[in-house]
């Protein structure tokens, strides 16, 4: 089992911000990624249209022989994955907002998060959030539209600009001096959100985060590769997105983009 692939999956490209963190600590496993670009975004979808968008992805990396599942959306994470731990036989690892760091080192007892309506309405989510309100205010925004633009490959636009900006105003008048990035697109963002932002605002996202907790996992189970290859990634997509084919040849060193339909 150890030397089978990694499987990590993402409605489009915001997963490889994940990917790019995991072959980083992992570098000598094997990675499929797998971008469900032909449904993004599913931050306006259904807990139930995101349970089974997750179960096919999970289904299509099992028929690849992957022996663990990183789930790099965190709209994904926050409604499936309950249900994919309870119903498949390998380990999960999601991404979610990181509500928790922000909360712990705010000074202003402010946090802002930005993510999709998806993510912020699923329970677990909630649940997560309702565990720091005592001490925190947390400011939650819907990043109505950003996945959109950055699966067309706009991570800079003067428009794009103007949105975030009226998505972030409310938040620096309300003192926020954390903004955790909910969404793994929205890291594409950062030069951005770093002019719109005044720099005693700090970001934090969740992507180192899971490379560690991924490690942990696999050393518990037994399951790192026992080979010293070079990494060897795959990435796979059901939809031609220029953004993707564009960030992969950035990011892996001209890694192929694979076009399969079958999932
Ligand atoms: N990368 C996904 C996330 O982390 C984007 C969700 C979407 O497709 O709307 O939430």
């Amino acid at each position: 089992m150890n030397n089978q692939p990694i499987g990590v999956f993402d409605s489009g490209v915001g997963g490889t911000s994940i990917l790019k963190e995991l072959i980083r600590l992992l570098p000598n496993e094997r990675f499929i990624y797998l971008a469900d670009s032909a449904n993004a975004p599913y931050g306006e979808k259904s807990p139930e249209e995101i349970v089974r968008l997750c179960k096919k992805n999970t289904d299509w990396l099992l028929y690849k022989n992957c022996k663990l599942i990183v789930v790099a959306c965190n709209t994904a994470t926050t409604n499936a994955i309950s249900y994919l731990r309870a119903n498949y036989n390998i380990p999960f690892i999601g991404i979610e907002p990181a509500i928790k760091p922000a909360a712990l080192k705010s000074k202003t007892h402010v946090v802002g998060v930005l993510a999709t309506k998806g993510t912020l309405s699923s329970r677990l989510f909630i649940q997560n959030s309702e565990k720091y309100t005592d001490n925190t205010k947390i400011v939650e925004v819907v990043g109505k539209g950003l996945v959109e633009h950055i699966e067309s490959g706009d991570f800079n636009s003067n428009k794009l600009k103007k949105i975030l900006k009226s998505f972030l105003e409310p938040l620096i008048l309300q003192k926020i001096d954390y903004l955790v990035l909910g969404c793994s697109h929205y890291p594409y963002l950062l030069p951005l959100l770093k002019e719109v932002l005044p720099s005693s605002i700090a970001i934090i996202d969740s992507g180192e985060a899971v490379a560690k907790q991924t490690k942990e996992v696999l050393l518990k189970y037994n399951i790192l590769t026992k080979t010293t290859y070079l990494p060897q990634v795959q990435i796979v997509t059901n939809s031609y997105k220029t953004s993707l084919f564009l960030l992969a040849k950035k990011l892996f060193n001209d890694v192929n983009v694979i076009f399969n339909d079958k999932f």
